[in-house]
């Protein structure tokens, strides 16, 4: 097939292209996501200022995961932190010319992470304390903010003095984002609880952070893999999709990982990538893998699962978005939740699935339990619908955010030419046996 000679480095050349444009920040699935940090002066004090620093993550499908956000700034002039509620800043730094009363934190680029849920109520502030795990938009906008408050001092003590703090940066694990200057944006204006009286910040900065998959990793950290019913090959994720380097270190089963580390693998390892990744082709942390069940008459139906080969890491709170041409007319989504992302009207074509609560909304670590499922039934639109030239499988899949290697389009299972007259018929026979035969295949 001549086209298929043409996609392979089409297709390359085309995942490239994305990966680097994403490194301008821009996200066509999630034009305006951005992660807002503002700051809220709350009052002045003698020798500065108390201010709540609110984030509010507008990403609809990307979200912050365990062990959480680490922010960090640097001060404008030689301001100091004499205090925090619900967050800390990691290192104190040299305070020795302070006498008596000594700040929480003295350095000039101060670094700051959330508190873990359970400390003391006098700790604590609305929206804080939650080990730095942030929701995405899309999945629960109520759980999508964190906040914490800071005591500020040695700074001005007005809104004509004070001076924004300057070079934000905004880490997650396995996430990098680029944040613009502070800016001075009109006080919010906030409201007592019972809705009465509005009262309204001294002064408001914010600060827009947007994702880079570049800053986040070289390499993509996800692969896909595909099966139908009509073909019984079933199509690996590409070679050292996420790169090869750690495959003199990976873990070749689950029984050495146990004999390897015991029962201590470090539960705030997350950053700890590739450490205790399981050895596959494709050396990827997670892996999606598309199966195009059935056929029905008006409906066709996809199993997906999701693999996760890291020992390491429970991914709680997950999400996944796909996009194919037909998920405008999807029809029911089983064990996941799902959202239409529209980020054009006329297209829509891509979605967000992600984990119910209490039930599969955290991906386990490496091993039996590593893996969540789910069936889709779509709609077929005659006009457009096929199983032909790889039709049936999605275009693209993200991972928390995070954009999958795809099979070159010439690898895919193809719909044998003698099929095509009598598919509806024997397709459901057909597809019990082979999809024995793939879930056998992938179970090795
Ligand atoms: C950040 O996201 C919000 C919500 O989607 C949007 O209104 C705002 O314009 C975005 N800001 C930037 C600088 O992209
Ligand atoms: C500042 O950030 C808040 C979110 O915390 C947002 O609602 C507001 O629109 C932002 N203001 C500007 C001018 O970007
Ligand atoms: C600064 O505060 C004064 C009142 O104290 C107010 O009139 C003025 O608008 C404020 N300026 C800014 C930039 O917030
Ligand atoms: C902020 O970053 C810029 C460019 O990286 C650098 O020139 C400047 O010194 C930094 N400012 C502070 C206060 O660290
Ligand atoms: C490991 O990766 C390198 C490329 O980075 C490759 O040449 C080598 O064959 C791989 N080894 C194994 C055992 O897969
Ligand atoms: C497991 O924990 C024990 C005791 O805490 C420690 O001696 C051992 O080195 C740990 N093993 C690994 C592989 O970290
Ligand atoms: C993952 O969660 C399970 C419990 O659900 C826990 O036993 C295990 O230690 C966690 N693993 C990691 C790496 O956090
Ligand atoms: C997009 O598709 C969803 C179903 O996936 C549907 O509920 C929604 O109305 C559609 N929106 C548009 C603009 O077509
Ligand atoms: C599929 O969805 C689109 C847009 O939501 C709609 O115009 C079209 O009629 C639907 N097709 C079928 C077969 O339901
Ligand atoms: C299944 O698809 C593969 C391409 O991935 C092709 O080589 C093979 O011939 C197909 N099988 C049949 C029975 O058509």
């Amino acid at each position: 097939m001549v086209f298929n000679k043409l996609a392979y480095p089409l297709a390359m050349a085309a995942f490239f292209a994305i990966v680097i444009s994403q490194a301008g920040a821009y996200d066509p699935l999630d034009p305006t996501g951005n992660i807002t940090i503002k700051w809220d002066v709350i009052s002045w004090t003698a020798d500065g200022y108390v201010a709540v620093v609110t984030m509010t993550n507008f990403q609809m499908y990307r979200h912050i995961m365990n062990p959480g956000w680490t922010l960090g700034w640097s001060w404008a002039k030689k301001e100091v932190i004499w205090s925090m509620v619900g967050a800390q800043a990691t290192e104190q730094g040299d305070c020795s010319k302070f006498k008596g009363n000594v700040p929480h934190c003295c350095k000039r680029n101060p670094t700051v992470v959330d508190l873990l849920p359970g400390v003391p109520y006098n700790q604590q502030i609305a929206n804080c304390c939650k080990g730095g795990v942030v929701s995405s938009w899309g999945q629960d906008p109520s759980a999508a903010v964190s906040s914490f408050q800071l005591s500020v001092g040695l700074s001005g003590t007005s809104n004509k003095t004070v001076k924004l703090p300057l070079n934000f940066t905004l880490l997650g694990p396995g996430l990098g984002y680029t944040c613009s200057q502070a800016k001075i944006v009109p006080s919010t204006v906030f409201l007592t609880p019972d809705g009465r009286r509005k009262t309204q910040a001294l002064m408001t900065w914010n600060v827009t952070c947007t994702y880079s998959q570049i800053l986040a990793s070289r390499y993509p950290t996800c692969c896909v893999s595909v099966s139908s019913f009509y073909n019984s090959t079933i199509t690996p994720c590409p070679t050292c999709s996420c790169g090869c380097q750690n495959n003199k270190t990976c873990i070749s089963s689950d029984a050495q990982i146990r004999s390897v580390v015991g029962n201590n693998i470090s539960t705030t390892t997350g950053g700890n990538k590739g450490s205790a990744i399981k050895c596959t082709n494709h050396m990827c942390p997670i892996r999606v893998h598309w199966h195009v069940k059935l056929n029905y008459k008006e409906y066709w139906r996809v199993k997906m699962t999701v693999t996760n080969f890291n020992y390491q890491m429970n991914y709680t709170q997950w999400t996944l978005v796909a996009q194919h041409p037909n998920l405008d007319n999807i029809t029911q989504v089983f064990s996941f939740g799902y959202k239409p992302l529209v980020p054009y009207e006329s297209i829509n074509d891509t979605g967000m699935f992600y984990g119910l609560k209490f039930f599969n909304d955290i991906l386990k670590e490496a091993g039996a339990d590593g893996n969540v499922q789910s069936e889709l039934i779509l709609k077929k639109d005659m006009n457009t619908f096929t199983f032909k030239q790889g039709w049936a499988f999605p275009h693209k899949i993200y991972f928390n955010g995070d954009q999958c290697m795809m099979p070159a389009p010439d690898q895919y299972p193809y719909l044998p030419n003698s099929a095509i007259s009598n598919l509806i018929s024997s397709s459901t026979m057909a597809s019990l046996l082979l999809l024995v035969f793939a879930n056998l295949l992938l179970a090795i």
